[in-house]
């Protein structure tokens, strides 16, 4: 498994592989991976690629000033070994320096689909996303990439963002992996302390207690009170159109329902397709 820390030379090393046909699926990740990533990289298998590029870096534009940049958990070692284990060819580990060079001033925003839901309550988040992910696309030549269906909202800005940007890539998106409890995993679980672990189980319970049919305010009351009585404290609950995350009337096929709460001081998200 190769590693690469420079852009320029791992753009350089896709450069070569694609000049000899050979197809490169990307698995953009903030490290601190766990069976969720590792679903992903088994797909990028899936896929057919030759290589699998898995780049690990937490990206400070995508954090907000009082958000956890500095203490989001980095284990590079572990990463390594997981990614060898998992299938992964190359692996990626820049830093903030050499992804954004002095007087860095070019950033990619998607103005529709990031109105709301996270984008709404993390302001330059998905700027962030959007900047980097564009980045990675564009040093990896990549002609898939995956993502994870957890971050629901993410993945559909990634998907319009290669749209309208008409970036060559096949976009993937993978299903939440769950721990046996239902909680959908995540880097930010290692937050949680044993209550809280318990008590965030609450939100994937809720959404699935959603019934095809119901309606969606129904819905979303009977979801923010299932989380507030198991202590949370309800950052959104949402029932979407999948497509266009425009407010759906009624939790049927084709919509999506979203939560963010906070459980103690970590913010997590979760979410169901009908
Ligand atoms: O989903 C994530 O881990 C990140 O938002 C991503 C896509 C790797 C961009 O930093």
């Amino acid at each position: 498994m190769k590693k690469f820390t420079d852009p320029a030379k791992l753009q350089k090393w896709c450069r070569g592989v694609k000049a000899k046909g050979r197809k490169i699926a990307l698995v953009p990740t903030m490290g601190y991976l766990h069976d969720g990533h590792l679903s992903l990289i088994r797909e990028a298998k899936r896929q057919g690629a030759d290589e699998i590029v898995v780049s690990v870096f937490v990206n400070p534009v995508q954090f907000g000033p009082n958000e956890d940049y500095e203490k989001y958990p980095r284990d590079e070692k572990a990463d390594w070994k997981k990614c060898r284990e998992a299938g992964a060819t190359a692996v990626f580990f820049p830093t903030p320096a050499n992804m954004y060079l002095e007087r860095h001033s070019v950033y990619v925003t998607e103005e529709d689909l990031s109105k709301g839901l996270c984008g709404a309550r993390r302001p330059g988040h998905f700027r962030g996303v959007c900047t980097v992910v564009a980045k990675l696309f564009n040093i990896t030549h990549a002609d898939v990439a995956v993502f994870g269906q957890k971050d629901y909202q993410q993945a559909q800005i990634i998907k319009r963002m290669a749209r309208d940007l008409n970036f060559d890539i096949k976009i993937v998106v993978a299903p939440i992996v769950r721990e046996p409890s239902g909680l959908a995993r995540s880097s930010r679980n290692t937050y949680l302390s044993d209550e809280e672990r318990e008590a965030a189980v609450a939100i994937s319970k809720a959404i699935y207690a959603v019934k095809e049919g119901d309606g969606a305010a129904q819905a979303k009351r009977k979801i923010a009170a299932a989380l507030e009585k198991a202590g949370l404290n309800v950052d959104y609950v949402e029932c979407v159109d999948a497509e266009t995350l425009e407010d759906a009337k009624k939790a049927v096929k084709g919509t999506c329902v979203l939560v963010a709460a906070f459980c103690g001081k970590t913010r997590l998200i979760d979410n169901r397709l009908i």
